[in-house]
């Protein structure tokens, strides 16, 4: 069984995603995370976002695997758990950026397309209905406004005591969105079988609700 979400940042994917998956079953993989650690790995090495060449060429030297501690996702870098170092806005603004490389897609890709062949999964990313898994029994395609999206990414990194300004968060998202639906390889765009949900006035409850029934309906 394979449930594939995509979406912008912000929609709601993992949230969403972690409750479905928790309820059926189901593993969860969040796709952005493997994203978010190759990003890490690159600013340690000190490559900078800007520097195509030296993504494409730091890139074969990260080892990315994940473990499930807790039923909970954790993304191993070179033999380290990484978890708890990706969540930054460097972090994030990093991953949009190196995710266009079609070297770091191919290696990231094979994980999550290994990872599905073996167990039933929520997946959720960006291309995850169009690349990762194009046969999914159900794609759902999560989107909310800007506004809605960056007030709660806000929300997120100040609970964790991130300093930060609800409009330079809004300008990242907006930026961010742009260079994942624009990219050439495997962008973000809904795949012409998956269903639209838009988050904007629905709380968790709801989504899941919803999605639940899509799923039942469907499969
Ligand atoms: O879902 P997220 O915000 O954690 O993802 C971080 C970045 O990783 C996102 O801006 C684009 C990239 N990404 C991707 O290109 N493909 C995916 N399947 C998941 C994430």
């Amino acid at each position: 069984m394979q449930i594939a979400i995509d979406g912008p940042a912000g929609a709601g994917k993992s949230t969403i995603a972690k409750r479905l998956a928790g309820e059926s079953g189901y593993i969860y993989v969040d796709t952005g995370a493997m994203y978010r650690a190759m990003a890490l790995f690159l600013l340690r090495q000190g490559v900078s976002p800007d520097d195509r060449e030296g993504i494409e060429r730091a890139c074969s030297d990260a080892d990315i695997t994940i473990k499930y501690i807790d039923g909970e996702q954790n993304v191993i870098l070179n033999g380290e758990n990484v978890n708890g170092l990706i969540r930054t806005r460097e972090v994030s603004n990093m991953a949009s950026v190196s995710s266009v490389n079609g070297k770091v897609r191919k290696k990231l890709v094979a994980l999550q397309q290994r990872l599905a062949a073996t167990e039933d999964v929520v997946m959720d990313g960006r291309d995850i209905g169009t690349v990762v898994l194009p046969g999914a029994d159900v794609k759902i395609f999560l989107t909310a406004s800007p506004a809605v999206r960056a007030k709660r990414r806000y929300d997120e990194l100040t609970a964790k005591g991130e300093a930060c300004d609800i409009k330079a968060v809004e300008k990242e998202i907006i930026e961010r969105d742009e260079r994942d639906m624009t990219r050439e390889i495997s962008p973000l765009k809904q795949a012409e079988d998956a269903i639209v949900v838009d988050t904007s006035d629905m709380d968790i409850d709801e989504v899941v609700d919803t999605i639940r029934n899509l799923i039942s309906q469907l499969c």
